[in-house]
């Protein structure tokens, strides 16, 4: 289902260059970089055939580092008549909604003066990787190649680039050029020969692999490409980790830990590559640099590792493993078995493994009023057939969660003591750091979600101010069981006051009796020494 974001930033995480934020996310007024609104946007992207647009807020940290740089570059670029924008979202929300910024910055590529069809911007942070990124963008998507010598010559020395060829397929000529533009960040388009055929060239490969495939649409062709240019077994770094998670294709990943090994090891991936090419990608990925990598797909730190991430669920599986203790005491170097990779990968895909899920133990008893779910549990109890499920996702150090505590436990007091709520509705929490949520998509801290009663639910995110209120409205509009807290909360919180008011009187009575006890022991006193 949705992707969750904290595993897709992990390898990204681990590489992160971090830079000195500078002042201001907004480019200087004398600057080359266009502030675009959403007043002026469509007709600005309809009048240039290649824009870079940066969708920002000021707020925001990466968006200040990245304006100096950004900055360089538009004023490079000014005099190729490739103009960079910039577009505050936090003043033009619905244009950033409608072009579904995810996260500042957003950086896309607008070109043909087509405002709804923007690529994501593949290329550096710094002025120099933006220029030469932005550069490529306005060259031609396709290179011509008339001469047979020529051709072989980018053939033999073709070692980092995927090559797709047409030989003058008939009627594809504008296909073609479409797909190019689509994909021309990751493969070299070229026109050659006059066979008919589509073909792709791996790198260092001199066989290709021809298209046997009937329909020559661009959806078809930009797929197939997508697919067939993964190289055999490549390396997951800090360059391909992007275009593997956006493959939609789960990554088979061996970690290991030198160039020996990982040799040792190759024919043998690329073996089941061929044979599984579209089902599984295969990669290496060097421990020594990203061995912590591994904590990301549920697996310990033991080397070499192959472990399996279906993407597409964030669901990860990993051959077993030994025990800490075990593996500390290995006398020779641990080795996988190519059986036992073979035949994990043919399980994987009749779905016959279990995927390795994180997970807090199953607390013996709840201690809370909120209900404390584990990764074990959540699918089971966000599932409930009868009850509507409240669950807020959060991280032990996020600050806007602990604000949330107090009113969340009131509220989860006042839903599981009421006679009326207590067996249609559950309040939940789960610490989405500590265990595995696949089935949510969690792009900050906290989330919430109402899991609606009923066994095939999708869960719908609470967007609003978090208070009770609002909770129990969302809960009674989203619910299966239409629960309608709102009414009797009021009651419940005028009782509440009610009650506590008496507990002071109470109190009060108390300590003047008390006082009155006091004074009669001490004037008892006063007697007594007289
Ligand atoms: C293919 O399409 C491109 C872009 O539209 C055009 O420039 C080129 O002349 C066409 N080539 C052929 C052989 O028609």
């Amino acid at each position: 289902m949705l992707f969750k974001n904290t595993v897709r930033f992990g390898l990204a995480a681990l590489m992160a260059v971090s830079g000195s934020a500078q002042e201001e996310a907004i480019a200087p007024e004398d600057s080359a970089v266009v502030k675009l609104t959403s007043d002026t946007f469509h007709d600005f992207i309809k009048e240039h055939p290649l824009v870079l647009a940066e969708f920002f807020a000021p707020w925001c940290g990466h968006c200040k580092t990245l304006a100096p740089e950004y900055v360089k570059a538009a004023d490079e670029l000014e005099s190729k008549d490739i103009p960079l924008v910039q577009i505050d979202c936090t003043v033009n929300q619905e244009l950033c909604q409608a072009q579904g910024i995810p996260g500042y910055p957003s950086l896309k590529v607008f070109k043909n003066g087509n405002a709804d069809a923007a690529g994501e911007y593949q290329g550096g942070r710094d002025a120099k990787a933006i220029v030469s990124y932005m550069l490529k963008q306005s060259e031609p998507a396709v290179q011509v190649i008339e001469d047979e010598k020529a051709f072989k010559e980018i053939l033999a020395k073709n070692l980092d680039s995927t090559l797709v060829v047409d030989g003058s397929v008939p009627d594809f000529n504008e296909t073609f050029y479409e797909v190019a533009d689509l994909l021309r960040d990751e493969n070299t388009f070229i026109q050659h020969g006059k066979d008919g055929k589509l073909a792709i060239y791996l790198p260092g490969e001199s066989e290709p692999i021809v298209y046997d495939g009937e329909d020559f649409d661009a959806e078809t062709i930009s797929k197939w490409v997508a697919v067939q240019a993964f190289p055999y077994f490549g390396d997951v770094n800090g360059d391909t980790y992007q275009s593997y998670m956006s493959s939609k294709i789960p990554l088979a990943y061996f970690f290991y830990t030198s160039p020996e090994e990982r040799e040792e090891y190759e024919s043998h991936f690329v073996d089941l590559a061929k044979k599984y090419r579209g089902k599984v990608n295969f990669a290496g990925l060097d421990a020594s640099k990203f061995g912590r990598h591994a904590e990301n797909l549920n697996q310990k730190q033991q080397f070499p590792l192959f472990a399996i991430h279906d993407t597409i669920k964030d669901l990860k599986y990993g051959l077993p493993q030994l025990a800490e203790e075990e593996f500390a005491s290995l006398e020779e170097p641990l080795a996988l078995a190519a059986k036992d990779i073979t035949e994990f990968v043919e399980n994987f895909l009749e779905g016959k493994v279990d995927p390795i899920v994180k997970s807090e133990d199953i607390p013996e008893v709840q201690e809370e009023h909120v209900f404390k779910l584990v990764g074990k549990n959540h699918e089971a109890i966000v599932r409930d057939s009868e009850k509507d499920v409240l669950v807020e996702y959060y991280a032990p150090w996020c600050g806007h969660c602990k604000r949330l505590a107090p009113i969340y436990e009131s509220m989860a007091e006042f839903v599981h003591g009421s006679e009326e709520l207590k067996d249609k509705v559950l309040i939940a929490k789960i610490d989405a750091t500590a265990n595995d949520v696949p089935s949510v998509e969690i792009q900050g801290f906290p989330v919430l979600y109402l899991w609606p009663a009923g066994e095939k639910s999708e869960p719908i995110q609470f967007e609003g101010p978090r208070t009770a209120e609002a909770f129990l409205a969302f809960i009674k509009k989203s619910g299966t069981n239409g629960a309608d807290g709102v009414a009797i909360y009021e009651e419940y919180l005028v009782e509440l006051e009610k009650k506590r008011q008496e507990e002071e009187e109470q109190k009060a009575k108390q300590a003047e009796e008390d006082a009155a006890i006091a004074e009669e022991e001490d004037a008892q006193l006063a007697q007594d020494e007289l």
